[in-house]
């Protein structure tokens, strides 16, 4: 069955929409025939609807995986041709990105260049990374004594449930479904149900670079349903999540029925320093990037940002400037913009309330804070860049995490007080610190709570190098050589060089 509807996109860009369920390398409806429909938020108009998978339709793809991890065509293919089969996905990406990017535009907001050029980028190079590792993957011999041999060798996790995010639909699915395969594992994905789009279309590329049936599913479907059923499912030897800290507790909790393997990246309030010696006009514009990238809602957005007291006054005029000359909120496919539309009505409507939850709190709305009505037919989720100064620990705004573009910005007249303020949240995903200063540079990476930090940058991430998070803002890493922990189990041999006991 092929279950495509044709869809035009607002730049005129006509592509084929997969709108079933991939399990086995077929396209099937959902059980009950039910639909989810995805909204472009520029427009808030529907683009098309979507199957949505049931508690069955889970097994049924969990099932499939399983099968497919003991089909000798992947069970026992080499790593090498593992590799290739991942590189041809990795050039099929590459082949199909104009149309992959349109697809995550209509489906997510972002702007059309930067799902072009980063997103799509990032998804192909990660595919691609992760396929050089396939044939890489081995154990160690250890030395014991000369009655015993031993070895390890690394295998599959299993069947491993993905569960992926709306902020980053396409590069997240990669991120997860790279060292999965590379290890030689077995997939049930779930998209996230408001972004389901690009990673249908993905599903095509996934089969005609030959994957065997069963080795990737994908699964649309609500979290609270799909979602639930993949964490809880008895036959799901792992679960990797990437979303908010509430649903990741659910997640953990349901994960334990069987004991699953975990990985969990979740919500942050990372923070973001300027000392006093750092370069301002540098300083500027990461901190800019830092949360008003991507909508401002990226898990590792530097939403706090810590102003010295000394140059407090300038930092604030400057970022004000740079929201000014480079935060264009417009028209997704406008080439010029560089703020789309928030991703959902409920992500809207979220953003807007913690405005109000700021100024009840007395921190001063230094500019946005309003919904942005002048693009399109006027009914997309905009929403002007947003600011507040004053901003003390104490307050919701400092340490809720908004994910939009919504930033606060703190005082501090130390660095003692510096590093406090900052390890000052439950969370500890990403930082970044400005200083020209070397040695505090590395004295203050060392003592902040988080999983990642950038001297002089903000979220410039890098899929060669570890991505997690501490405290509640995950559980595990993704990303480089690392990612690889979480999709392999590590076997002992112990052989016996005796005849005797
Ligand atoms: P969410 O965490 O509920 O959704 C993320 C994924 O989890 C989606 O695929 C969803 O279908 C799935 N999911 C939801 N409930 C589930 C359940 N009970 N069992 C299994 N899977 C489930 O996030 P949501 O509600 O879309 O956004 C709310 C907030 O979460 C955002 O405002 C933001 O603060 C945070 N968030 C963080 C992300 C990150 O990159 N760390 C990405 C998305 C959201
Ligand atoms: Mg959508």
């Amino acid at each position: 069955m092929s279950l495509n509807v044709q869809c035009v996109a607002p730049n005129g860009r006509k592509w084929t929409q997969p709108t079933g369920l991939f399990i086995n390398n077929q396209w099937v409806k959902s059980s009950d025939g039910a639909k989810i429909a995805s909204i472009n938020p520029a427009t808030a108009k529907e683009i098309t609807s979507v199957y949505a998978g049931t508690e069955k339709d889970v097994d049924t793809a969990v099932k499939a995986a399983r099968a497919a991890l003991n089909d000798p065509s992947w069970r026992d293919l080499s790593g090498l041709d593992r590799g290739k089969m991942m590189n041809r996905l990795a050039q099929l990406i590459d082949d199909n990105k104009e149309t992959l990017a349109v697809i995550e535009t209509c489906d997510n907001g972002k702007p059309y260049l930067v799902s072009l050029n980063d997103d799509m980028t990032e998804t192909a190079e990660t595919i691609r990374y992760y396929s050089g590792f396939a044939d890489k993957i081995f154990g160690q011999v250890i030395d014991t004594t000369t009655d015993k041999f031993a070895y390890t060798m690394r295998q599959p996790v299993g069947v491993c449930g993905q569960i992926i995010p709306w902020n980053f639909p396409l590069s997240m699915a990669a991120w997860k479904l790279g060292p999965a395969l590379a290890c030689g594992n077995a997939v049930v994905l779930k998209p996230a149900e408001q972004t389901p789009l690009s990673i249908l279309f993905l599903a095509n590329l996934i089969k005609e670079a030959g994957f065997p049936p069963g080795v990737v599913n994908i699964v649309n479907g609500h979290g609270a349903v799909a979602g639930a059923a993949l964490a809880s499912h008895m036959d799901v030897d792992k679960i990797a999540f990437t979303g908010s800290t509430a649903t990741a507790k659910q997640i953990m909790k349901m994960a334990s029925v069987n004991l699953k393997n975990i990985t969990l990246e979740t919500g942050g309030k990372s923070p973001l320093i300027v000392f006093d010696d750092a370069d301002l006009e540098q300083a500027v514009e990461w901190a800019h990037i830092g949360i008003m990238y991507n909508q401002g809602q990226i898990c590792t957005a530097t939403s706090r940002i810590l102003v010295h007291d000394k140059i407090y006054d300038r930092f604030v005029e400057a970022f004000k400037a740079q929201i000014k000359n480079v935060s264009k909120v417009g028209d997704p496919f406008d080439e010029e913009t560089f703020q789309g539309p928030q991703v959902t009505q409920a992500q809207y409507e979220r953003i807007l309330s913690y405005v109000d939850v700021g100024t009840s709190e007395k921190a001063t709305l230094t500019c946005g804070g309003k919904p942005f009505k002048g693009v399109g037919n006027g009914k997309g989720f905009f929403i002007e860049p947003t600011v507040f100064t004053d901003v003390s620990p104490k307050m919701r705004i400092y340490q809720e995490e908004v994910f939009g573009p919504f930033a606060v910005i703190a005082r501090f007249k130390t660095e003692e007080e510096a590093v406090q303020m900052a390890n000052d949240s439950e969370y500890g995903l990403g930082s970044a610190l400005f200083t020209t200063n070397l040695t505090r540079a590395h004295r203050v990476a060392k003592r902040i709570e988080a999983g990642m930090v950038w001297i002089n940058s903000s979220n410039d991430s890098d899929w060669r190098i570890p991505f997690g998070g501490v405290k509640q803002s995950g559980i595990g890493r993704e990303l480089g050589e690392a990612g690889l922990d979480a999709y392999s189990s590590v076997k002992a041999v112990h052989v016996n060089m005796k005849s005797k006991l």
